[in-house]
């Protein structure tokens, strides 16, 4: 499964399996076999995060999986505690070391601290001497509106290479997609099948959409899969969740069916514009500056 999986190519040339495992809210004691499982099942990203506190696991998890480190698109994200030019520096080792990598494949700031947004901008350019020293392939944000992400192109060098924000059915944010787009950056997904339905915001559950569900019928698909279908058919990267093998099996195979573009645009039209969660710019230092351990 894993030959005929697609890849997206970043604005500076770096190749990225376009579905990847991610591991938000995956128990550090469930981490580690949720990776053996997506890499034996074929996927060859996983995406991760600092404020995770799980990158050690999913360090264990390639190890032991078998699979050639080279093989793997590695991605996690600074958490806004290390933002500043020497703290995002010190943040890049700690992520490497636990995760058991020289080389990060692709680096994202977490959120955009927009309390601080001069610590972000810093952050940034830690970034970019990471890339131009060839510690990672490639940097990026996640959560940045289209304002934040005008402002930082303007004051910094090297485009980002992606912009990860919440996209599902019921909020897509046309918007935001939008603001990548001009700028030439992939729109990656997060919440991709709506899981952020479970952080509040939403009460309507996307596998129970009649729309999602006749398609599911008419491909013999299941919700989960349609629903990861559509953000191939926009071109997104998307990284679904899961500690379970038989979902993580059932989220990689989306590869054998396409969507017709009216098909899509039935996706496109539930959106609800009401996100699952807090808007991440109301996120600061003193709310959520939790440290990172090295
Ligand atoms: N940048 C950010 O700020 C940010 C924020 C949130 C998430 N993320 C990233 O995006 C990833 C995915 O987001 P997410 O975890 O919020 O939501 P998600 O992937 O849309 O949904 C995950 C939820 O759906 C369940 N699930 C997975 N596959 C399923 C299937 N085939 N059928 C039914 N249920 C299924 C999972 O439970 P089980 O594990 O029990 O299967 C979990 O409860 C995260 O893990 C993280 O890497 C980034």
């Amino acid at each position: 499964m894993a030959n005929n999986q697609l890849h997206v190519t970043l604005n500076n040339g770096v190749e990225m399996p376009a579905i990847g495992l991610g591991v938000y809210q995956s128990a550090p004691e469930e981490t580690t076999e949720a990776v053996v499982a997506a890499l034996q099942t074929g996927y060859r990203h996983i995406d991760t995060a600092a404020a995770y506190f799980n990158e050690r696991e999913v360090g264990e998890g390639i190890m032991k999986s078998g699979v050639d480190r080279a093989e793997i698109f590695v991605e996690t994200k600074i958490w806004i505690s290390d933002y500043g030019y020497d703290e995002t520096l010190h943040g890049f080792e700690k992520s490497a070391r636990k995760l058991g990598v020289d080389q990060i494949d692709l680096l994202l700031l977490h959120q955009p601290l927009g309390s601080d947004f001069e610590k972000t901008i810093a952050a940034y350019k830690a970034l970019e001497t990471l890339l131009t020293d060839g510690r990672v392939r490639a940097i990026g944000v996640s959560n940045q509106t289209p304002a934040e992400l005008d402002e930082l192109i303007s004051r910094t060098e090297i485009l980002p290479a992606v912009n990860q924000i919440q996209v599902h059915p019921y909020y897509s944010q046309p918007e935001w997609r939008a603001a990548n787009v001009r700028h030439g950056i992939l729109t990656q997904s997060w919440s991709p099948i709506g899981g952020s339905y479970t952080y509040g915001g939403f009460d309507k559950n996307p596998f129970e959409e009649p729309v999602i569900t006749a398609l599911a019928a008419k491909y013999g698909k299941t919700p989960a899969q349609v629903i990861l279908r559509w953000h191939l058919e926009h071109g997104f990267s998307a990284i679904p969740k899961s500690v379970k093998p038989h979902r993580i099996a059932e989220n990689f195979d989306v590869f054998d069916f396409t969507l017709t573009t009216d098909e899509v645009a039935s996706v496109d039209a539930l959106d609800t514009g009401v996100r699952g969660g807090p808007d991440p710019d109301s996120l600061t230092l003193e709310s959520h500056g939790v440290p990172i351990p090295e």
